[in-house]
């Protein structure tokens, strides 16, 4: 197919170089090294293409939304639909009403739903509830976890030089110290560090929030289950940031995979389809606090509202998406052919003796060159950055298209195992050149 970029001429260096005049880096999104930046101009499947007619098995999948692939036909049938009929409303609609059905039907601890637009505003707001409830300010969130672009959330997101826990450092400029001085540090996967400050600080904690897949690392067993012992113990509430993990490591998300239940879990990226739409669900109780009629009554009434809160477009993509993923055998077919990408890179960095850990849980991957175990920021940290530039590179050379700032890989259902030997075909290459 030619796309409208190709048919004017306009290839990849001249839309790079008027790129590069108007925005930071030349970039949106993911932020390929110098010279090897293209512009998307489409994509099918798990192939996404650039201006200049490259094809790319894309295992950034939108930064995780496009967990059917690129264009899958039912989204585009149900958005096609829904963009005749008005693409918003700011008023109660029929697809965002579905939306929030079938988010309450596969989410254990969802009794209600309160929409966003981004990820960074539903974890925004878990927070906001959590103090409007507790009445305390500080919150516990873990070394490296991510929790979008929030004054909170990037507090020890991905610490440069690191600090004594619980104190944290804002990993940017502009954030103002009361904020940071509200929120306290843990390392991922230990349990006993996190009950030991929950505990201390219950008189002043609202919550503790946790990525229950932290990026690229998965929860030691027990870990999570620790977490809801401790913070139910001591009064505090518990927050999933289920921005990756819901609808992708089961239709009820981390908390049915792992078994273990929060009182409030940020949504996004899957439950759009690749569309923008987000949400916090959780306790009644506690997204009612957004009610506007407590306004008057309830001093624990918490505002939150957005033009694009529900709308309509995207939440008819979101619910073409979860019920394509509801279809009888999807999850165990995608974990499958994630099973097949993940052991096979296993067995080909053990043949060429490289140490690294391959880590990955259904269709959340990546590949570490470090000896050591990752379990937290810090461990992963360990990870030889020229190996993994050369491992990157390596793939992104070939036509494999993965996230450089988390090295993580997505699949979607549209992966077939036929990609995944062709990624196999490349690694082993790569790794060769790195021996
Ligand atoms: C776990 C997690 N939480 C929150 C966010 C923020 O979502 P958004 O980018 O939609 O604001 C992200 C984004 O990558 C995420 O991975």
């Amino acid at each position: 197919m030619v796309s409208s970029e190709q048919a004017r001429g306009d290839g990849n260096a001249a839309w790079a170089a008027r790129a590069g005049a108007v925005l930071p880096w030349g970039a949106i999104g993911t932020q390929l090294p110098a010279g090897k930046s293209f512009v998307a101009t489409h994509g099918a499947g798990s192939t996404i293409y650039d201006a200049d007619g490259a094809a790319y098995l894309d295992y950034v999948l939108g930064s995780g939304p496009l967990i059917l692939g690129h264009a899958h036909p039912a989204i585009v049938e149900a958005v096609t639909r829904q963009a005749a009929l008005g693409s918003h409303f700011y008023a109660l609609n029929a697809p965002a009403i579905e939306l929030a059905e079938r988010i309450v039907a596969a989410v254990p601890c969802a009794e209600k739903v309160k929409f966003a637009s981004t990820g960074s505003e539903a974890t925004g707001l878990a927070l906001r509830l959590a103090r409007a409830h507790t009445g305390r300010d500080k919150i516990l969130k873990f070394e490296g976890g991510y929790h979008g672009h929030g004054d909170y959330a990037v507090v020890a997101y991905a610490p440069r030089v690191p600090s004594d826990y619980p104190v944290g450092h804002a990993d940017s400029a502009g954030v103002p110290r009361a904020v940071v001085d509200t929120v306290l540090v843990a390392p991922f996967n230990d349990a006993e560090a996190a009950r030991e400050i929950i505990e201390c600080y219950r008189h002043e904690l609202a919550a503790v929030i946790v990525e229950p897949y932290q990026r690229v690392i998965p929860p030691q067993p027990g870990f999570l289950q620790a977490l809801r012992e401790a913070t139910a113990a001591n009064d505090v509430l518990l927050i999933f940031d289920e921005v990756v993990t819901g609808f992708r490591l089961a239709q009820g998300g981390a908390q049915e995979h792992y078994g273990v239940v929060p009182d409030l879990a940020a949504y996004g990226k899957t439950i759009g389809g690749g569309y923008p739409i987000a949400a916090l669900a959780g306790r009644a109780d506690l997204i009612d606090l957004t009610d506007p009629r407590r306004r008057d009554t309830d001093d624990r009434y918490a505002y939150f509202a957005g033009t694009f809160s529900g709308n309509p477009l995207a939440a008819a993509a979101g619910v073409a998406a979860l019920d394509e993923l509801a279809r009888p055998g999807t999850y165990d077919r995608l974990r499958a052919v994630c099973d097949r990408l993940g052991h096979g890179f296993r067995a080909l960095l053990a043949e060429a003796a490289i140490p690294a850990q391959v880590l990955w849980d259904g269709p959340i991957m990546t590949v570490l060159f470090t000896a050591t175990p990752v379990t937290d920021y810090r461990s992963a940290q360990t990870a030889d950055p020229e190996k993994m530039r050369a491992w990157y590179e390596g793939l992104l050379a070939r036509g494999f298209l993965v996230n450089p700032a988390v090295q993580k890989f997505y699949l979607s259902t549209a992966h077939t195992e036929g990609d995944v030997d062709a990624t196999l075909a490349a690694a082993r290459e790569i790794v060769a050149e790195m021996r």
